[in-house]
């Protein structure tokens, strides 16, 4: 599979390369090359790059929301499904009790230890219900649970793809006091870092399941191994298993497989691709997390330039000013911004200069510009 057009090359070097497509690998220590103009993320979580300072290079970072969605579903589904019956134990037996020529009558007897539930019926409730969030409450609610749900920026196309028996709840609390299941689908942050805490677990009800697939610190490990003491919780899934965790009595652990299928690779790989291309040929920003979207499809004027500034006051008028000391025409522009960045995309009526470039790049707020053509 190669999502790259014919024009761009590969390379290894990540010192020379202008667009890095990144999956799990750490960019927080790394110095970003002056080369760098934008990194795409082969799935959803962005923990592993450091937005803040790619920002103020002009580094425009993207992900691949609902690219992996299904992958991550259908492991959430499996992960209920074990913590629900003991279907490790019983596997485990019959890999114990392989030599009995007589399993087939023993098992008859052994099985009583490994019976469990039925999630048909039991009430689940999702925190975040983003692409991830919606596939699994729809599934669910094909199984047969009763689903309500949480996510107070809950998009347009996400509503219109959830299914219409999932209730929507306005807090968490809600979704805690209420069901037997609980799944977390939002990113890390500063807010939502161990939102699954002694507070939280205490308004839950006995014997709960929690389910985190989405990143390890959105769990307080130490409040949650008292919690599987003590029975509150019954059983902890997670896909981001940790020292502590992963040796917890009740952890039902998986190695960050959610978004591990050939489909949700292939589908990550080339969404990113094909972001990173549209903007380094068009410059257009779609699905980045540290710059607003900009999107002016493909450039049919003369020029395009494109700038990356901060989100200060009197920048519009500046950068126009620029190509009017150049005696260019701005046919068509689009500025938008994301908290203290924005960027700014300017078609013109005569090709881009390097003069013009050299005056915007002058303006005090300017990190980067780039003519596109
Ligand atoms: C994600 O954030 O979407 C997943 O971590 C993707 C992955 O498994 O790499």
């Amino acid at each position: 599979m190669n999502a790259l057009p014919a024009t761009f090359g590969t390379t290894d070097n990540f010192a020379e390369a202008q667009a890095v497509l990144v999956r799990s690998a750490s960019m927080h220590e790394l110095d970003l090359p002056e080369s760098l103009l934008a990194v795409a993320r082969a799935g959803a979580g962005v923990n592993n790059i450091p937005l803040d300072k790619c920002a103020e290079k002009g580094i425009v970072v993207f992900n691949t929301p609902g690219a992996n969605a299904n992958g991550v579903k259908e492991l959430v589904i499996a992960g209920m499904l074990l913590a629900a019956r003991d279907i490790r134990g019983g596997m485990k037996w019959v890999a114990d009790n392989k030599e009995d020529a007589n399993i087939g009558k023993t098992m008859e007897k052994a099985k009583n230890a490994f019976a469990g539930t039925e999630i048909k019926g039991k009430k689940l409730g999702i925190i975040g219900l983003g692409a991830i969030g919606v596939l699994v409450a729809n599934a669910a609610v094909g199984l047969g649970m009763e689903v309500i749900g949480c996510d107070p920026y809950l998009s347009v196309t996400n509503a219109l793809h959830l299914s219409t028996k999932v209730e929507l709840v306005k807090s968490n609390a809600e979704v805690f006091a209420q069901c037997d299941y609980i799944t977390v689908h939002v990113p890390l942050l500063e807010d939502t870092k161990g939102m699954i805490n002694r507070a939280s677990l205490s308004m839950m009800k006995d014997g709960v399941v929690i389910l985190n697939f989405a990143r390890d610190l959105l769990v307080n490990d130490d409040d949650m191994q008292e919690a599987l003491e003590s029975g509150k919780v019954k059983k902890y899934v997670t896909d981001f298993p940790n020292a502590k965790t992963a040796n917890m009595d009740g952890v039902i652990a998986f190695p960050h497989l959610g978004a591990s299928t050939e489909e949700s690779e292939d589908n990550c790989a080339i969404m990113a691709a094909k972001q990173l291309v549209d903007y380094i040929e068009n410059g257009n920003i779609i699905n980045s997390v540290n710059y607003p979207a900009c999107d002016m499809g493909v450039c049919n004027k003369p020029g395009r330039i494109a700038v990356n500034h901060k989100n200060v006051p009197n920048m519009i008028s500046q950068l126009t000013g620029a190509f009017a000391s150049e005696n260019i025409n701005i046919s068509d522009m689009l500025n938008k911004s994301r908290g203290d960045f924005s960027y700014s995309m300017f078609d013109i009526d005569s090709p881009s200069t390097q003069a013009v470039a050299d005056k915007l790049m002058a303006i005090d707020g300017v990190i980067k510009v780039r003519i596109i053509k």
